[in-house]
């Protein structure tokens, strides 16, 4: 083996062990730690002839979620989606300890125990998101329909086919009335009366006012 071809081979087995950045499966996830099980998308040859074999799951992974200060948007990762791998070029253990600067005391660098988790990569088995409100911002679930979507005309829409919303709290138990319906029954109601003596019967005209125009802005308590 000529020098040249030597250095190459040593050069390609060192990088063997150096990780970047890959695609992975879900297998578990923790929802109140953000960390979770995964599995990388890329087999790998052991042997020089040897089939190529899975890379062993990568435990207790920290899962990236946008966050800042007390605010957190949880997106409810499930076993089976798809996330980016970015591998820490130090070892993770004792660099998510409490936000402060720390000896890594570990040797590893851009190894596979030190990935952190990106969710959202879509495979193509998945087929296509909703091809609507490509110009908007736009929070769908394609399993119920529901979306909520602030559009750049100005609108904003909080669309729920099926289910509840919910306003102010969350175990509130009563129904908002509908204001125009209301409005158009206040103003056309009429009520039978009955008077006596002469006992006759007859019925009200609508009301003489209008009532009030529905609500356009509302606050809840
Ligand atoms: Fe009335």
């Amino acid at each position: 083996m000529r020098i040249h071809e030597l250095v190459q081979k040593l050069i390609d087995q060192a990088l063997d062990d150096v990780h970047t950045a890959l695609p992975a499966r879900v297998e578990q996830f923790d929802p109140t730690t953000l960390r979770g099980e995964v599995v990388p998308l890329v087999k790998r040859k052991m042997e020089k002839d040897g089939e190529p074999v899975p890379l062993p799951p990568i435990l207790d992974v920290p899962f990236w979620m946008p966050k800042a200060g007390p605010f957190v948007l949880r997106l409810p990762v499930r076993r089976g989606d798809v996330v980016l791998l970015v591998f820490s070029e130090r070892a993770l253990d004792y660099l998510l300890v409490d936000g402060q600067p720390q000896d890594p005391r570990l040797r590893r660098r851009h190894a596979l125990d030190d990935a952190i988790a990106i969710p959202g990569l879509l495979h193509m088995g998945e087929g296509a998101l909703p091809g609507d409100h490509a110009g908007d911002v736009a929070l769908f679930d394609r399993a119920t329909g529901n979306k909520i979507v602030l559009k750049a005309s100005g609108d904003c829409v909080i669309h729920v086919p099926a289910g509840r919303i919910y306003l102010a709290d969350e175990s509130a138990g009563e129904a908002a009335a509908r204001g125009t319906s209301l409005k158009e029954w206040l103003d056309n109601h009429q009520h039978p009366y009955s008077w006596t003596p002469g006992a006759g019967s007859s019925t009200t005209g609508p009301p003489t006012s209008p009532s009030p125009e529905p609500s356009k802005k509302v606050f809840l308590e």
